[in-house]
């Protein structure tokens, strides 16, 4: 019955993902609190706004650069790619918002900016000469790829594989990459693979080219780590979140929690390693047969020794 929830919110919220709504969070209540708004709404008040508090520059030179790391995140107008960089700000690490169109997440959102910048060109990751752009300019430690196929980025096959592919070939020696995948990405027999693989339109085999993006970067990247959510909701407060390895199981969990794992990746001293993420309480198999399966890893909270324990993947 649990499981069979899931799965049904996995299919609703997938489908719902990058068309129906958008989370913003809220300059008048907090930072990091968020509402509700359609696309239309945000892009008509961006557009309201004077041209003279339009994106500064991205120049290396204007980020703190004496606090390392530097995070570059990609897909940032997402709401797993804006929860990222509120969760980097909170720990005051230096980041950069990366977006298709160019255009700054942030723009009509107060908070605390002293460590962002956002890039004032589009970065799209289909285009490797503006991923090499924006890389030479930032000169990230740390990329994030949150970048997932839309009905103006391109399709599951473009987004989700090729993206990654791009990003892989561009990416610098000493940058680490952490990755937003999925989890069942590696259980095709699985329920929520075959529905969600199938939805149609954009998202058409998005399972499938997750774990082909995987691939590439458990493949050729150094120093990496993926991250494979379970289904994502609104709201903050959970419970504590579990981490497992393996596929075998699942769950949900907030985009805030997630962005807390995704910096924590950024920090982790380990590398090299693939997890499935979720909230303790929502922990289900992903198939009958694998209950009591998975390793979990007891992660003790937020932080970033929070993947003490995990295998590597090579
Ligand atoms: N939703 C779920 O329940 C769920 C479950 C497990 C895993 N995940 C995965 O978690 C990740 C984050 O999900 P989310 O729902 O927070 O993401 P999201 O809101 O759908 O954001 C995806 C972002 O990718 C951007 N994008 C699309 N094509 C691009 C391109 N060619 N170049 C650059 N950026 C591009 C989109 O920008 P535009 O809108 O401007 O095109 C959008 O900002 C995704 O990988 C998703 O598949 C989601």
């Amino acid at each position: 019955m649990i499981a069979a929830n899931i799965l049904l919110l996995l299919i609703c919220l997938f489908s719902v993902s990058g068309f129906q709504s958008f989370t913003v969070p809220h300059s008048k209540i907090s930072s990091t609190s968020s509402l509700l708004a359609t696309r239309g709404e945000v892009i008509k008040a961006a557009m309201a706004l004077p041209l003279a508090i339009l994106p500064l520059t991205a120049s290396a030179a204007a980020l703190p650069s004496s606090k390392p790391p530097v995070v570059l995140v990609l897909g940032a107008s997402g709401r797993s790619g804006m929860s990222t960089i509120e969760a980097c700000l909170k720990r005051s690490i230096p980041c950069t918002s990366a977006t298709r169109t160019g255009s700054d997440p942030f723009k009509v959102v107060k908070l605390d900016k002293s460590y962002y910048t956002p890039y004032p060109s589009p970065v799209d990751v289909t285009d490797l000469s503006s991923l090499k752009a924006v890389i030479e300019a930032v000169k990230p430690t740390a990329i994030v790829y949150a970048a997932s196929a839309s009905k103006k980025g391109g399709n599951a096959q473009e987004v989700d594989y090729g993206g990654v592919k791009n990003v892989v070939e561009v990416l610098p020696k000493s940058t680490r990459l952490v990755l937003i995948s999925a989890l069942a990405v590696d259980r095709p027999d699985s329920q929520g693979y075959k529905m969600t693989n199938s939805m149609g339109g954009v998202v058409d085999g998005i399972m499938y080219q997750k774990l082909r993006g995987e691939d590439e970067v458990r493949k050729k990247v150094k120093d990496y780590v993926i991250i494979r959510p379970g289904v994502l909701v609104n709201g903050k407060d959970g419970g504590p979140v579990e981490i497992a390895q393996g596929d075998y199981l699942g769950g949900g969990l907030s985009r805030q929690e997630l962005a807390e794992l995704v910096v924590d990746a950024v920090e982790a001293p380990e590398t090299d390693f693939t997890v499935e993420v979720y909230r303790k309480k929502t922990r289900t198999a992903l198939q009958k047969e694998f209950e009591g399966q998975g390793s979990i890893i007891e992660s003790g909270g937020s932080g970033k020794e929070r993947f003490k324990g995990v295998v590597k993947d090579k």
